[in-house]
């Protein structure tokens, strides 16, 4: 939800901008822009579309100056425009800033505003410079001004503002939304995420809630009451060239390709932590995992793997509804938040009201240092590499690693199930490549269909929901994923003549009652689509998967989803890594 940069250093401000910009469109792509400072003034390039596209019709490397703020937008407030995207300015063109997140109460402190100062956009952002206006018309430095203004601010936001009053610096501040600093001799950084200038610097800090920076040949942190704070600068171990399309077409590819090394590298952990996690799961009067999207459904094979492995019961709930059974969670509750960025607005909502009701909570993270990482009692990190394309998929075998580990030390069978989830890896590799060509020719053949049903049952059905949500999410087709027993009771009425249905039924002891429902979804009509290791006469298509056991299908079973999702999007002109209307990191509620 919209990515932020802000740059200081000995060479020109706008290149490093730019490049940085673009490891950051993976968190908005309406629209861009720049400001820098020089000679007394700011300028400014924006308008919408793709970085790419701005910068073709925008000379956004041109800009001068060694001090400059960047912004990729995903629209909350205000349509898709030039003049809505960032940076804003106040009245003078003297200030600019760029925001991610959403300001609240941007009406009421704007309908105050309006009477002194001339607003241009639609957006909840504008009111930040217009306020910065105020204090330093007042008198305040910029820091004061920032300091003064983000008082003001209701919601979540990290924004950065320049002044040409004080051309040397750039101030950026947050609440709930991610601000990382990073530096080197030469130059410094602020970012909504690291990976934005990881190319140049790997020495990050991250700022904590209310917390200020100034960015000059200094840098300086200040407190949310402008005192100056120590922090101390650690190295992130990502590097940059992890991610870049390394001659992939698509990141989704080069992501989906890499899981069976996601899977290995997610087994490396400490084994102290995992005990304790195991046993504080095993103790815990209640658990309860929370989640969104796909990060959810790798929760609800979770739950199928604590029950069967370790007899021990679970909830999952959605994160956005989590707030509404705060009633119910208490320090006797154990919360496990899994996200793979650590920034979901919703998770980071749900996790707070929890802990404020007493609860412990751990989290499953890819992202070192993010918000969920740092509120949270234990962490296990995926430890997957950046994960760029917009739709999840090696974070999601990452996130059902760590499930196993956790199941198998709360069964206290770790080495056993390690080697045998080790197995697993070659088995993926060599189904990739089986099917790769089939998928194609699929994606093909079913290129005018408009609904697909994803079916499934047992720790399959969570399977079926990642199917269809990859599916809709970047081919724009809408489909649909459920426990095949549902289908009866009220989706069936949508089976017509042709209707593509993903049948997931590996051989065991859910397969004789999931083919029964194929067969009611094929005397409709349905177009059957089976994911086995046999194929069955009902199949219209078959997809071979590896015969593995039970608990680990969900490995081998979500790949060829992946692949169908991706190579449907290519085939109906969608670009995979940025689906329209989504962002990789939901910051906003
Ligand atoms: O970063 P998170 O894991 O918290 O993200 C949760 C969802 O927004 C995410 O999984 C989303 O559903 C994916 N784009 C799906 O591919």
């Amino acid at each position: 939800m919209c990515g932020i940069i802000g740059y200081v250093g000995d060479e020109a401000a706008a290149p490093f901008l730019v490049k940085a910009l673009k490891n950051l469109e993976y968190r908005g792509y309406d629209s861009a822009g720049i400001a820098t400072i020089c000679n007394g003034k700011v300028c400014a390039e924006k308008d919408v579309g793709k970085l790419e596209q701005v910068c073709g019709t925008h000379d956004l490397h041109g800009l001068p100056g060694n001090v400059g703020i960047g912004h990729v937008r995903w629209a909350t407030h205000g349509d898709v425009t030039q003049a809505n995207a960032h940076p804003h300015f106040d009245c003078k063109r003297q200030i600019a800033v760029v925001h991610n997140g959403i300001v609240e109460n941007y009406q009421d402190l704007r309908t105050a505003l309006e009477c002194n100062h001339r607003f241009v956009s639609q957006t909840d952002t504008e009111v930040i410079p217009h306020l910065i206006e105020e204090y330093m018309d007042a008198g305040a430095s910029l820091e004061q001004a920032v300091l003064q203004a983000s008082k003001q601010l209701k919601g979540c936001y990290a924004f950065a503002a320049v002044s040409v009053k004080e051309p040397d610096k750039i101030v950026a501040t947050r609440r709930e939304s991610p601000l990382v600093v990073g530096s080197n001799a030469h130059r410094s950084f602020i970012a909504s995420d690291a990976l934005a200038f990881l190319e140049e610097t790997n020495r990050v800090v991250f700022l904590e809630d209310g917390e200020l920076v100034v960015l000059s040949k200094d840098i300086t942190f200040l407190d949310n009451d402008g005192k100056p704070v120590k922090k101390d600068f650690k190295e992130v171990d990502w590097k940059w060239d992890q991610a870049t399309k390394q001659g992939y077409d698509y990141f989704m590819m080069k992501e989906i390709l890499e899981e069976p090394q996601a899977i290995r590298r997610a087994t490396m952990q400490d084994r102290k932590l995992l005990l304790e996690m195991a046993i504080g799961i095993l103790r815990s009067k209640q658990v309860v995992i929370t989640a969104c999207g796909t990060s959810r459904f790798a929760a609800l094979v979770g739950r199928y793997l604590f029950s069967r492995l370790a007899g021990k019961f679970c909830d999952v709930i959605m994160a956005s509804e989590f707030q509404y059974f705060s009633d119910s969670v208490d320090r006797n509750t154990l919360v496990i938040a899994v996200s793979q960025s650590g920034e979901t607005a919703d998770v980071i909502q749900g996790v707070k009201r929890a802990k404020e009701n007493g609860a412990t909570v751990y989290s499953m993270v890819n992202t070192v240092g993010s918000s969920l990482a740092r509120m949270s009692d234990s962490v296990l990190y995926l430890n997957c590499g950046p994960e760029i394309g917009v739709a999840a998929t090696k974070t999601f075998v990452s996130q059902l690693a760590l499930f196993y580990l956790l199941s198998f030390t709360m069964a206290n069978k770790l080495d056993d199930g390690l080697h045998d989830l080790l197995a697993i890896c070659p088995k993926i590799e060599e189904n990739v490549t089986k099917n790769n060509k089939k998928l194609q020719i699929l994606a093909q053949k079913t290129r005018d269909k408009n609904d697909f049903y994803y079916i499934a049952r047992g720790i399959n059905f969570a399977i079926a929901l990642e199917g269809a949500l990859k599916m809709k999410e970047i081919s724009y087709v809408h489909a649909e994923g459920m426990p095949a027993g549902e289908l009866k009771h009220g989706t069936l009425a949508l089976i017509e003549r042709g209707t593509p249905v993903v049948v997931v039924c590996p051989n065991d002891y859910t397969y004789e009652e999931t083919i029964a429902n194929a067969h009611e979804t094929k005397a409709r009509g349905a177009f059957v689509i089976g994911l086995s290791e046999e194929t069955h006469p009902i199949f219209d298509d078959w997809v071979v998967i590896p015969d593995v056991d039970e608990i680990f299908q969900p490995l081998v079973t979500v790949v060829p989803l992946q692949l169908l999702a991706y190579y449907s999007a290519l085939t109906r002109g969608r670009d995979p890594d940025k689906p329209r209307n989504l962002a990789k990191s939901v910051t906003v509620k």
